[in-house]
């Protein structure tokens, strides 16, 4: 959605006879959201997207609420999960959620022997660890640690992992994701006060389209449920197209952190927003310069928003106890702070080193059940322990 991007061959007009060296039409293949009124791409393809030979329901995916509810400061360290399999696409592992998002952790470590498309939310896949290449119908995209992949929905795709080790946070959003309206012109091109811009993202770069017939399973997930589609042709056999319609990576070291001379609020870190949620990156960055500044936060309560913070660090100027991997959940309207003694420790501090995620909805997560099994429950009580 970011900017108009073009590759492989188009025609000069739209919706004109665009011929193959044999002289046969290529179909055109319109994507977008919204109906007509949304961002679009337009395809170009060796053949008709319609050729499906047949499509099978397989299984439910409808995460699983914990048992019994509660409102209370929630720590879980993600990274002692171990996934069920291989796959980036049927091993995830269920965190949170709500009818805006859902949070999952994959820990792939086998290319999936079939393409993906999420026909009901775009992601985004925040890649902790791992390297590799997301492949779609818009072309090739390399990914590396510290990127944010989004991928709108129904792009069909697949992840070639380029190692075993890697771990992925996923987020999956009923409504499109993009960028902070107050960052953008009416031009939709990012202001100067952004504190990223276009140069930082990354589009698809290479488009090889893949002339065979066959079969070709394209799972699908649709009304909380996978289907099995089979495609009777190689789904990326796109030869061009254009739009704003794609998949794009952003990395979280280039987000360019804003500070001042006193403490500044979360909303300064944003860098998605999306319908009932925001992402923001919590990065390096130099401390307040106020001679009395207080660089830790003031304890806050968020009435009406659900926060959760995925440290991709150990670090956290203000808490202790959390380590690389862990999701803290601070619900709707629960008071939190600095942990005890974090305060005063901060003062005259001149730089964090602290990598986090930051999710916020606006309205209440259910923790899932395959949560539960890595959560600290001494983490409600940690704000009455003694300052270390
Ligand atoms: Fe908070």
């Amino acid at each position: 959605m970011v900017f108009y991007h073009r590759l492989g061959k188009i025609p000069h007009k739209r919706h004109t006879a665009f011929r193959n060296p044999e002289g046969d039409l290529y179909p055109e293949h319109l994507m977008g959201n919204l109906g007509f009124s949304g961002i679009k791409s337009l395809l170009y393809t060796l053949r008709p997207p319609t050729r499906l030979s047949r499509i099978e329901r397989l299984s439910e995916r409808r995460p699983e609420p914990e048992p019994s509810e509660s409102l209370h400061l929630r720590h879980f360290k993600t990274h002692d999960l171990t996934a069920p399999g291989p796959s980036v696409v049927l091993d995830r592992i269920p965190l949170l959620f709500n009818e805006d998002v859902a949070v999952s952790l994959a820990r792939p470590s086998a290319d999936d022997p079939f393409f993906y498309r999420n026909g009901q939310a775009d992601e985004v896949v925040f890649v902790t660890e791992g390297e590799g290449v997301l492949e779609s119908q818009m072309g090739s995209l390399d990914y590396r640690q510290g990127d944010y992949l989004v991928i709108p929905k129904g792009i069909i795709h697949r992840f070639r992992l380029g190692g075993a080790n890697h771990i992925l946070l996923i987020l999956e959003t009923r409504g499109y994701v993009r960028t902070p309206a107050r960052y953008r012109n009416a031009h939709g091109q990012l202001l100067e006060h952004s504190p990223f811009c276009e140069r930082d993202i990354r589009p698809p770069s290479r488009l090889t389209p893949h002339d065979e017939a066959g079969e070709f399973p394209v799972l699908v997930k649709s009304k909380n449920a996978l289907l099995r589609m089979i495609l009777a042709h190689h789904p990326f056999d796109t030869v061009g197209w254009d739009g704003y319609y794609y998949p794009w990576a952003f990395n979280i070291s280039d987000f360019e952190p804003i500070t001042g001379r006193i403490h500044q609020p979360p909303p300064v870190h944003q860098t998605f927003e999306g319908d009932g949620f925001v992402l923001c990156s919590f990065v390096p960055r130099l401390f307040d310069y106020h001679p009395d500044a207080i660089p830790a936060p003031y304890n806050h309560s968020n009435i009406g928003s659900d926060e959760v913070l995925y440290y991709c660090n150990g670090e956290f100027m203000s808490r202790k106890g959390i380590e690389y991997g862990s999701i803290t959940l601070h619900p709707d309207g629960m008071p939190h702070g600095p942990h005890p003694g974090k305060t005063e420790a901060s003062i005259g501090l001149k730089e964090t080193r602290e990598l986090a995620v930051m999710l916020d909805t606006f309205k209440p997560l259910h923790v899932a059940k395959t949560a539960l099994p890595c959560e600290d429950t001494a983490y409600q009580g940690s704000w009455l322990e003694k300052p270390a």
